[in-house]
Parts: structure tokens; sequence; C-alpha cells
């Protein structure tokens, strides 16, 4: 790549939806201008669309309740314990109608987090990864359902609170995710779950302390988009195999939790997830069974509900390469630099207009690997522009730290029709 090289590259447009759109040929999310909001509020700044994390999650809803499938959904609230994003969460039902979305849980902190918020114990479903005494004092103090994802857990959680009724994680052997790191099952060993040889001792370990298996969980991985609705479906199918032998045990079991990792897309060229497609592959295979499907999103519910802008701070052509630096850093926003997931950067003045250069988009910390996007094309810009990474609701302000003493970013959120 050179810096010589011009290029006419029409901009991306998967992004327009009500909401986030062009308005007076700038950016805008419900109504705002958010080269206004960033010089209000100063840069780097989340902007999040309240309206958006409640449309996903009926879209996910509505496309279950079409199958006939019985349903549950959870939110997975490590994608964004924003007590502004749980309220909107919380709004869609009163906890036990059909509308009500639960939560997801994994640490005590977010069971915690998510009763302060006023999600209710039998709403709150926990499943965590090796987990400490410590956890388990926290745990074990509320009625909320708990997924244990060991044997050793189960013999713990069995010396403690013998009869209790608990889930089981299950490592179904197969996964799907947006790269090979956020597959969480396959052929290498994972830490997660009870794998296919430990399971008649996780069986046998709940019947010593009279557990009542009532739950099979498993989670295939992360970020997975339409192309990969089979590697999920091989993961569900490798589950029931779990689930048959669970209930040949003699297990109770009435919930099975396909977990979440349902993906955004971040290019034109990438596939959406067919919300039905999903619906329809999980109905087909847990069709035989007399149990309560439960999804836990997390992902697919925020991502696309915010951006984060940023200010252009300098421009410069370094041995062929034009490198973009923005006042952001990967301590707010680590989706490339852990997850390697593809960003989508644009001016917000005329996001539209053609693409001419091809860059490196880096941020203002310490290290080489803080980018954002490379060999990227984009519109020109200049120092002192605003810039909006899309994509930016889930994970990446849960995740953000002070590190080399960068603040965190602010957050604004907007109602939508409202432009505040
Ligand atoms: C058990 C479990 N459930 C749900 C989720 C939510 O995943 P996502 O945000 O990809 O939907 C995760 C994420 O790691 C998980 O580990």
């Amino acid at each position: 790549m050179t810096t010589e090289a011009v290029l006419a590259v029409p901009a991306p447009t998967w992004w327009r939806r009500p909401g986030l759109d062009v308005v007076d040929g700038s950016l805008s999310v419900n109504g705002a201008d958010l080269e206004a909001l960033a010089r209000e509020h100063g840069t780097p700044l989340f902007v999040y669309d309240l309206a958006r994390p409640a449309e996903n999650l009926r879209a996910l809803q509505d496309a279950l309740s079409r199958t006939g499938l019985r349903h549950t959904v959870r939110f997975a609230l490590k994608a964004s314990p924003d007590p502004a994003i749980l309220a909107v969460v919380r709004g869609l039902g009163a906890p036990g109608s059909a509308t009500a979305v639960g939560i997801d849980a994994c640490s005590p902190g977010e069971v915690l987090h998510a009763l302060a918020n006023g999600w209710e114990p039998a709403e709150i479903s926990h499943t965590g990864t090796n987990v400490s005494e410590r956890d388990l004092d926290v745990l074990l103090a509320h009625p909320v359902r708990i997924n244990l994802d060991a044997v050793s857990q189960l013999e713990r959680v069995g010396r403690r609170a013998p009869g209790r009724t608990v889930g089981i994680r299950v490592n179904p052997g197969a996964g799907a995710g947006y790269t090979e790191h956020l597959a969480y099952a396959g052929e290498r060993p994972t830490k997660f779950g009870i794998t296919a040889d430990r399971l008649e001792d996780a069986i046998d370990a709940a019947r010593r302390h009279s557990l009542v298996v009532d739950t099979m969980h498993f989670h295939a991985g992360s970020g997975w988009l339409g192309d990969q609705l089979a590697g999920f479906e091989q993961a569900l199918v490798n589950a029931t195999s779990f689930l048959d032998r669970l209930l040949a045990a003699g297990c109770p079991i009435r919930e099975v939790n396909v977990g979440g990792g349902l993906g955004r897309i971040a290019r034109d060229d990438e596939a959406p997830v067919d919300l039905d497609a999903y619906a329809a592959v999980v109905a087909r295979h847990l069709a035989p069974y007399d149990v309560t499907a439960a999804f836990e999103p997390g992902d697919f519910v925020m991502k696309d509900a915010g951006l984060l802008l940023g200010e252009v701070v300098t421009v410069e052509d370094r041995a062929g390469t034009r490198f973009v630096g923005l006042d952001v850093g990967w301590n707010v926003s680590c989706s490339y630099f852990i997850y390697r997931y593809a960003q989508e950067v644009l001016p917000v003045r005329d996001p539209l207009h053609d693409r001419t250069q091809r860059v490196t988009i880096a941020g203002h910390i310490n290290e080489a690997g803080d980018l954002f996007a490379e060999d990227y094309p984009l519109a020109e810009v200049a120092e002192g522009d605003i810039v909006a990474i899309l994509n930016q609701g889930g994970y990446d302000q849960a995740m953000s730290m002070t590190h080399c003493l960068r603040p965190l970013a602010g957050a604004v959120h907007l109602e939508r029709g409202t432009g505040a």
C-alpha cells in the first residue's frame, strides 16, 4: 500500500437505519448532530441510541415467537452494565411477563448489579467459569439460576448446598465465532463446560449431592454471522446428545440454554444473521424435547446501539503508510485490539462521501497495536475533524480502563425522535 494510490470507493451503507442516518449532510443519532455533541461533551464520547437495544431484543423475541418454540431471553449484562441501558431492557416487560427480558450474569458482581437494577432472582441466570468459594458465598445467598461448568463446581456446590437445583454447562466440542479466538468450543479443548468424557462424572456428582439438574447450557462462541449458522447448528446438535444422556440419567431438564454469540456485521459484504433461520434451527432441534429454550445475547443487542466519537489529531505519512491518529485508545475501544472485530470509521461530516485513500487508523495509547483499522479506505480527513467508530455499543465501554492514565470516555444516551 502506498499513500499515492487514489481511490474512489463508495462509502459503506450497511449501517443506515432509523436512528442512525445522515441528516443535513452529517451523521446523526436520533436526530442529534454528532459534531455538536463531540464539541459539547469532548472526545472520546460514546453515543447510545436508547431505542436500539429494545428493537434488537424485540426482533429476537418476535422471531422466536414465530416458531412457536417455548423460549426466554436474558440479556448478557457483561455487554453493557450501564444503568441507562439496563433501564431500557427492564422496561421491556414486568417480571414474569411474556415480553420480560432476564439477565445472564457471569460473576457475583453482575448478579448483584442485576438485583440492584430491578431484576428478581428468578430472572437471573449465572454461568461463570473458575468460580471460587468466595463467588459461591454470594451466588448461593440468592435464589438465582446457576449453571455449573466443571465437575469440581458440582462437587463444591453439592457440598455447600445439597439438594439445590442447578444447571450444567456442557462443552459441545463444536463452536462458531467471529474469529477462531471467539469460538468457545471446538476440537481444541477450551476452558468452558463439561466435556463429553466427563458427563458421567458430572451426573454422578450431582446424584451424590442430590442436586437437581434442570438446565443444560452451552455457548458456541461470540460474534458469529449469517455464514456461521451451520457452526452453531453443529454445536446444538452435539449438545442434544448431552441432553439425551442427562435425560436418560433421570435429570429433569426443563431448560436448554443455547447461550449468546449472535454477531453484528461491520462491512457491506458481511452476512447478517437471519433471525428466523436461527430461531428455526433451535426450534427444529429442540422440538422433540419438552423444554424451554433460553437465549442470552449480549453483543447482538448492544453492538449497533452505540458509536464512539473521536477527534482526528494527526494525519501523517510514514514510510508509505498514512496514519490517521485519533484521541481515542484501545483502553476505551478494544474491539479490534482484543477481538479483531472489523471496525467501520466514518467522518461525521459527509459520511457518504467516496473514500479516496487507504489509511491506518491509530489511537493515543503508547502501544504499536493500538489501532482501529489497517489498510482501510477512508474519505479525506483533516486534523480537528470528528469521526465516528461504529458498532461500539457492546463491551467497549464496559471493558474500558485507564491504561496510560488515559481517562474513560464520556457517554450520552439519546431517545429516539427527540435528538436529546
Ligand atoms: C455464557 C455466555 N453467555 C452469553 C454470552 C454473550 O455473548 P455475546 O455477547 O457474544 O452474545 C457470553 C459471552 O462471552 C457467554 O460467555
